[in-house]
């Protein structure tokens, strides 16, 4: 029987602590499963996904492979997808993904394995995933489907639009799902425009079904798959009519359940900080009406009656919510010299503090806390502002042509004016003859990083930092990885400890706590915690706070948030116009289409300053928001 607390979702949803346990309890049905069929010498069946979701679950089948003895012998896959028009051998072909982070290193045999071929004859297409369909019925149909879920709520490629019958057929791919390709493929222009997929109906043929999600970008969409009506507009909602499909989410997927994020609706709830501050910000939102007019009536009328018995009447939570949201607005980052911090966010000693702010690649950090850094510096504080990795896979093979040919013109005419004959760069010959399909060698890839750190130099110092405040980590793991595939080591971390123990500072700000696992965000963030690790017993770490910014392309939610820096228009104008730097950053933020860097920043520092009006505080131009790292010690 359903939970009190999942009387809204649809779908059986289990929530766990982070995508390591809920990778490791499907992965468990699996293990169990192939083992059961062995001893019976029967086959399993097996459907498969790519994409970064899977990539933990894949890790732990291998391990089981190599130190639990576990056979793939009797195992038949066959994979949801796989890009039209691309060679097997394509580094982003879906074909050399699974082998590369599954098939390579698991004893299936290979003709066991079942993958779309993208290099069908368009009109062999239709003949072609008919015997798809009928190879998987062969086979015995799946016994457990694997899924992650895209941004549009598309499972396998089965765009909204998709009907729930629909069967193994060639689509076109949504503009939304080839952006977010974008960044795999170094631009959007390389990602193809069809795929091959099973349909909705084969999927839900399927036994059983798995659909795995991390990280806040998935919690909306999650929710709506989970929570509103099965809808053709929302593909994985169609799951709703399986009647054993599993949800399985980290808790940031999970966010936006009713269950999480209004916890009162579905049952009685542990009233700490944070959740009091959430129901009473909710309820003023809810009701339009500033925090400081709620009446006990608000709060019954919309199922905060217990909060109200525990800690009302209103007037009472009212004072103490306005009263903690005021306190957390401070234009003093640093902390506020010879002031009373009782109740400041930050410390007033030492004066002058030294504030590191780590930024998982360039523009990440000036879009959370650009404000912040130039108050930081004003303020007399000792900011060091380091970029853990160049960024250079984000850079356009166009933004870097234009580059070439102007720096190679710049020298062919300072060597004309030498008398000289001039010389050209390099990298100019073989940008001009790549093509966007083939991956960026290694001199190309530096020499796009090297534009990227300019950008990110020239933004540090609109931002008044001096150059030599701006470092440049380079970290390997980015440098020799892509997207969805790095794997960071022992030396990445060695860098990050070096750093801390060169800065010894008293105040850290990061970001990626809540960010999909294999995004660079959150690689960036493991990697902090490594290093925090290390230098926990260190003198200096006693009194370092960590402080977290806000992502790029969201913004922190409002209870969450237990600091506020103000920014004034002309504080925000100066920010823009120093992103306004990254040129080769133009439409470029992940997970935000057609908006540029500069105005999401904009965007996002207005629409928190209208939260905290709208709760009837002061009405500021925009506003950068922190929280506390809790789990520093
Ligand atoms: C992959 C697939 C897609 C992905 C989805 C999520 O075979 O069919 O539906 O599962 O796009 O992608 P990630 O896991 O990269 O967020």
């Amino acid at each position: 029987m359903k939970a009190e607390a999942q009387v809204y979702e649809k779908i059986n949803t289990v929530i766990c602590r982070d995508a390591v346990e809920a990778s490791e309890q499907v992965a468990r049905e699996i293990i169990d499963l192939i083992r059961k069929r062995s001893e019976e010498s029967k086959p399993v069946v097996l459907g498969l996904a790519t994409g970064s979701t899977p990539l933990l679950l894949y890790k732990r089948l291998i391990q089981a492979h190599r130190d639990e003895g576990l056979s793939f012998k009797n195992v038949i896959t066959f994979n949801l997808d796989e890009y039209y028009g691309l060679e097997r051998e394509h580094p982003e072909s879906y074909w050399k993904f699974m082998h590369d982070q599954l098939f390579d290193h698991i004893d299936i045999p290979a003709e066991n394995i079942n993958l779309p071929d993208g290099r069908v004859p368009r009109d062999e297409v239709f003949a072609y995933c008919q015997n798809y369909e009928k190879q998987i019925e062969e086979a015995g149909g799946l016994d457990i489907q694997i899924l992650g879920i895209g941004r549009t709520g598309h499972i396998g490629f089965n765009e909204p639009g998709s009907s729930e019958d629909s069967l193994t057929r060639m689509v076109t791919l949504d503009h939304l799902t080839r952006k977010d390709a974008a960044r795999d493929f170094q631009g959007e222009n390389a990602v193809p425009r069809n795929a091959i997929t099973m349909g909705i109906g084969t999927i839900l043929k399927a036994e059983k079904i798995y659909l795995m999600a991390w990280g806040q970008a998935k919690a909306e969409i999650i929710s709506k798959a989970v929570e509103a009506e099965p809808t053709g507009v929302l593909p994985a909602s169609f799951l709703q009519l399986h009647k054993n499909a599993t949800f399985y989410i980290d808790r940031a997927a999970a966010s936006e359940l009713t269950r999480i994020k209004r916890p009162w609706l579905v049952g009685p709830c542990d009233w700490e900080r944070v959740l009091i501050r959430k129901a009473v910000i909710w309820l003023a939102r809810e009701r339009d009406k500033p925090v400081l007019k709620l009446r006990d009536a608000d709060y019954s009328e919309f199922g905060l009656s217990e909060l109200l018995t525990d800690y009302g009447p209103a007037y009472d939570l009212n004072i103490a919510i306005f009263n903690d949201l005021q306190r957390s607005i401070t234009g003093w980052p640093g902390g506020k010299p010879d002031a009373d911090d009782t109740y400041r966010p930050e410390r007033a000693l030492p004066k002058q503090k030294r504030s590191l702010v780590l930024s998982p690649e360039p523009l990440i950090a000036e879009m959370g806390m650009g404000a912040t850094i130039r108050r930081l510096v004003s303020q007399g504080h000792e900011v060091t502002l380091a970029h853990l990795c160049s960024g250079n896979l984000a850079v356009s093979d166009r933004d870097a042509l234009y580059a070439a040919e102007f720096a190679s013109s710049v020298i062919a005419e300072e060597g004309d004016s030498n008398g000289g004959t001039g010389s050209r760069i390099p990298v100019l010959k073989e940008l001009r003859e790549k093509s966007p399909y083939e991956d960026a060698s290694p001199t190309v890839r530096a020499f796009k990083g090297l534009l990227r750190k300019n950008e990110a130099t020239t933004t540090g110092m609109a931002l008044k930092l001096e150059s030599k405040q701006i470092r440049h980590l380079d970290l390997p793991f980015y440098e020799k990885g892509r997207y969805r595939r790095f794997k960071p080591e022992e030396d990445d971390v060695a860098i990050l400890v070096e750093l801390l123990r060169e800065i010894q500072p008293h105040q850290i700000y990061m970001t990626g706590h809540q960010s999909d696992p294999s995004s660079l965000d959150a690689v960036s963030f493991g990697l902090f915690k490594q290093a925090v690790d290390e230098v926990k017993a260190d003198d200096w770490w006693q009194d370092c706070r960590v402080w977290l910014y806000s992502p790029s392309d969201s913004l922190m939610p409002c209870h969450e948030t237990e600091m506020s820096v103000p920014v004034s228009p002309d504080e925000l104008q100066e920010k823009v116009m120093a992103i306004y730097n990254y040129h080769t950053q133009r439409s470029q933020v992940p997970g935000i289409e057609n908006q540029e860097a500069w105005d999401v920043a904009r965007s996002l520092g207005r629409k928190a300053a209208e939260e905290i009006d709208a709760l009837g505080l002061a009405e500021y131009e925009a506003l950068e928001r922190f929280q506390h790292w809790k789990e520093q010690a």
